[in-house]
């Protein structure tokens, strides 16, 4: 009786796979001709781009140079795509600050979400290269 039931549990596992593999099939395409280094399906970078768009960071940042603030890609070569560093741009973003990169300072965002914050600070380090 185990055994049986053992079979027909290995049948449906090789159906769902097959199954699978079919649908995989027509996403393959997709999938290969995007590079390994193309950001825009990232959640994460995806939801960085929308709030960035709603905030005042451009007036100050640029992804590639120096503006009033340093650019995002220096921001992310400086620091390593770990929790503890989202956690620390985070609370920059949300407090502000200066002596990192000069002495020119950062505004407090103190209305923005923690949440936000941190998403914000993944999206920065997201454009290391
Ligand atoms: C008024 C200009 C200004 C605005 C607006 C601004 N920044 Fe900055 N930002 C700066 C400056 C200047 C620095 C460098 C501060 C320093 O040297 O410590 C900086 C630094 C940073 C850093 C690096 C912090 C560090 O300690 O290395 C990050 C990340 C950052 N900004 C993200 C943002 C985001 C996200 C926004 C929008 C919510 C934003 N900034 C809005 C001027 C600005």
């Amino acid at each position: 009786m185990k055994k049986y039931f053992l079979a027909i549990a290995l049948m449906v596992l090789i159906g769902a796979c097959s199954s699978n593999a079919s649908d995989n099939k027509s996403a393959a395409p997709d999938a290969a001709a995007a590079p390994a280094n193309d950001l825009s399906a990232n959640p994460d970078y995806q939801k960085g781009v929308a709030l960035i768009s709603k905030s005042d960071c451009l007036t100050c940042h640029k992804t590639d140079t120096k503006n009033i603030g340093p650019a995002y890609k220096d921001v992310a070569a400086k620091y390593e795509n770990t929790d503890a560093n989202v956690a620390l741009l985070a609370s920059k973003i949300l407090k502000g600050g200066t002596g990192v990169w000069g002495q020119i300072p950062m505004t407090p965002h103190a209305a923005m979400s923690e949440d936000d914050a941190k998403a914000l600070a993944k999206y920065v380090l997201l454009l290391r290269k």
